[in-house]
């Protein structure tokens, strides 16, 4: 997830371009570039670290020119560096990019071939020399690109500008967000609306497989196959915070509403759809490693744990390794049997933490192999580890872990396919089964967040007073127990017990009465039957009972006070769907109580003490 912005107008480019890379500075930050046309040449800023490198560097270098584009990065191809950020530049060309571009690996290869010079590790730079390729075919930069694009496949909004055409920027969107803002001799594009509000309230969304062409006095929509388009211009009139935010009051409720898109993005590449296969490109393991491992450590604090618990179900099964999940702050606390032969995979979303990458380094120092799953490219973690799994769920603002949870179990889950498949513990139609299901996993997400949303709040409304909460969940689902229960500690205050439904009555059931909302997880799974009789445990000693279950499941509804219905998915893909109404029911909780829903007391996003 990176911000990209471009204007074409009358005034200086840079300070407009620099003003609305701040305000999308929350969807990436670990480099930032700028190019401007002054009519005659391209030139290029580029500096690593938060946006004010980049403005120190165009003081001390400064870019004179009224058409520019401009770059903040999240990095998901190449570390965080110079040579890696945007803008990229081929021959005339240069190109700022948000996306994802699945078969960057083949076209590298054919134009290295050709003869291009590719300097960074980027997939952007390859579109960069596809439209540059083109260009030399003698057309102009709008064809220059459809040409390119027609080679390309995978997630991208692009602003490209070419030295031949002063007065001209082309913009094109598939799966990334692109706005076009339109002004009076001017014109803007934007990932998002917050870039462009100050300037201009008209806005043209663009849909995915369409280009446009900015000049300052028009804007020209067309399809990627070249048929016009008539474009809707729409006005805004949301405040400056609310824009940063999308419109949502908090972000973790804007990150809660962009899991789809994350897991979209962690997969992306990595399914091999047409194989039934998951890709080993980018997992941080390759097939040569598979045979040497004989156990698996999963290592995490916090939300990662619980991901990594979910994970050791996922490496049980498909795999057949046998699997430990470590508190890294306990595993330096003992002597842990590590060696060779062991693969240690550190699941930390920041990719900092310390307790994780002390556990890790320990472990590596006893000979395991270490694979890092982690969201920030390039941070602690990854850097040390033998391999990297980056999730791209793009930066997560809100100090309670969402998206980057249910991105980590994607990418838990892929690794475990990979595995299984491999070590022959899955049967290709079982593998492409997975797959597939994988691949759908995104819609059904979307589906529960849109449909839940209004019963859960009105659930929260109810219970706001509650002064304890239990949650139940059994086999995959019992850390997505423990996952609600830590959310609504996390931003609510409130005490909140995630239990294992078995172990209930070893404790537990002697907190419940009629005051205690018990939050039972019971999709359609092995598991279902077991736990319906710890729901009616619970009923019985008068709980009042909030079922998660699959659609229909008529028994569930006799028994619950209320049921949050979510769609049959494999047991595999039931975490991703019950943990939502759970992080929905904790910010929905949280903000009736008025409490600080980003920034909650105590917490830090990223924990590096011990
Ligand atoms: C902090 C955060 C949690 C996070 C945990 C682990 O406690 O508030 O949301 O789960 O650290 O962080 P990591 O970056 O390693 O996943």
């Amino acid at each position: 997830m990176c911000g990209i912005v471009g204007y074409v107008g009358k005034e200086d480019s840079a300070p407009i371009l620099i003003d609305g890379l701040r305000r999308l500075e929350y969807r990436g930050y670990d480099s930032a570039g700028l190019a401007v046309h002054d009519g005659e040449r391209i030139q290029v800023v580029r500096a690593v670290g938060k946006l004010r490198e980049l403005e120190k560097a165009v003081g001390a270098a400064p870019l004179p020119g009224s058409l520019g584009i401009g770059h903040t990065r999240w990095a998901t191809h190449g570390r965080p560096s110079e040579i890696n950020a945007h803008p990229h530049v081929a021959g005339k060309v240069a190109v700022i990019h948000n996306g994802i571009i699945e078969n960057h690996m083949p076209l590298r290869e054919r134009l290295e071939k050709g003869g291009s010079e590719i300097v960074s590790d980027t997939d952007t730079e390859i579109v960069a020399h596809l439209i540059d390729e083109q260009l030399r075919k003698g057309g102009d930069l709008l064809a220059s690109v459809r040409g390119a694009l027609a080679q390309v496949e995978g997630a991208y909004a692009i602003a490209v500008t070419s030295q031949d055409e002063p007065d001209r920027l082309v913009v094109a969107k598939s799966a990334s967000p692109l706005v076009l803002g339109l002004g009076e001799g001017e014109n803007f594009c934007g990932s998002d609306i917050p870039a462009l509000l100050p300037y201009t309230k008209r806005v043209i969304v663009l849909e995915d497989g369409q280009l446009a062409v900015l000049t300052r006095e028009t804007v020209e929509i067309s399809t990627l196959e070249g048929a016009p388009v008539e474009a809707e211009v729409r006005t805004i009139d949301w405040s400056p915070m609310m824009a940063e935010k999308a419109g949502y009051k908090h972000f973790m409720l804007k990150e809660i509403f962009e899991q789809p898109r994350a897991i979209e993005d962690t997969l992306r590449g990595r399914l091999d759809r047409e194989h039934g296969d998951i890709t080993g490109a980018e997992l941080g393991l390759a097939d040569e490693h598979v045979p040497g491992i004989e156990r698996v450590y999963l290592v995490a604090c916090g939300t990662s744990h619980h991901a990594a618990m979910a994970g050791r179900y996922y490496f049980e099964s498909l795999t057949g390794l046998p699997t430990s999940v470590e508190l890294a702050s306990e595993l330096r606390a003992r002597d842990p049997v590590i060696g060779p032969g062991d693969l240690v995979i550190a699941i930390s979303q920041s990719g900092e933490t310390l307790d994780t990458l002390m556990a890790a380094k320990l472990a590596k120092e006893k000979g395991a192999r270490v694979l890092a799953i982690a969201n920030v490219m390039g941070s602690a973690i990854p850097r040390m580890a033998d391999g990297e799994l980056y999730t791209r769920a793009g930066p997560e603002i809100g100090v309670a872990s969402t998206k980057c949870f249910t991105a980590q179990l994607a990418a838990l889950l892929m690794l475990a396919v990979y595995l299984g498949r491999r070590r022959g513990r899955l049967s290709p139609e079982r593998t492409a089964e997975l797959v597939e299901a994988m691949a759908r996993l995104s819609h059904q997400m979307r589906d529960v967040l849109q449909g839940t949303r209004q019963l859960v709040m009105n659930l929260a409304r109810r219970h706001v007073d509650a002064r304890d909460v239990l949650f139940l969940g059994r086999g995959l689902n019992f850390p997505i127990a423990l996952e609600g229960a830590l959310k609504l500690k996390e931003i609510s205050y409130v005490h909140a017990e995630g239990y294992a439904s078995g172990e209930m009555k070893h404790g537990p059931i002697a907190l419940i009465d009629s005051a205690v909302p018990v939050v039972v997880l019971v999709p359609q799974d092995e598991c279902r039957d077991k736990s319906m009789g710890n729901l009616q445990e619970a009923k019985a000693r008068g709980g009042r009972i909030i079922a998660i279950a699959t659609e229909s499941d008529d028994e569930v509804h006799q028994l619950s006070d209320d049921v949050v219905e979510i769609p049959a998915a494999g047991s595999e893909l039931t975490p991703f769907l019950t943990v939502l109404p759970l992080q929905l029911y904790a910010y929905y909780v949280a903000d009736f109580k008025g409490t600080d829903v980003d920034q909650p007391r105590n917490l830090a996003k990223t924990v590096t003490v011990e």
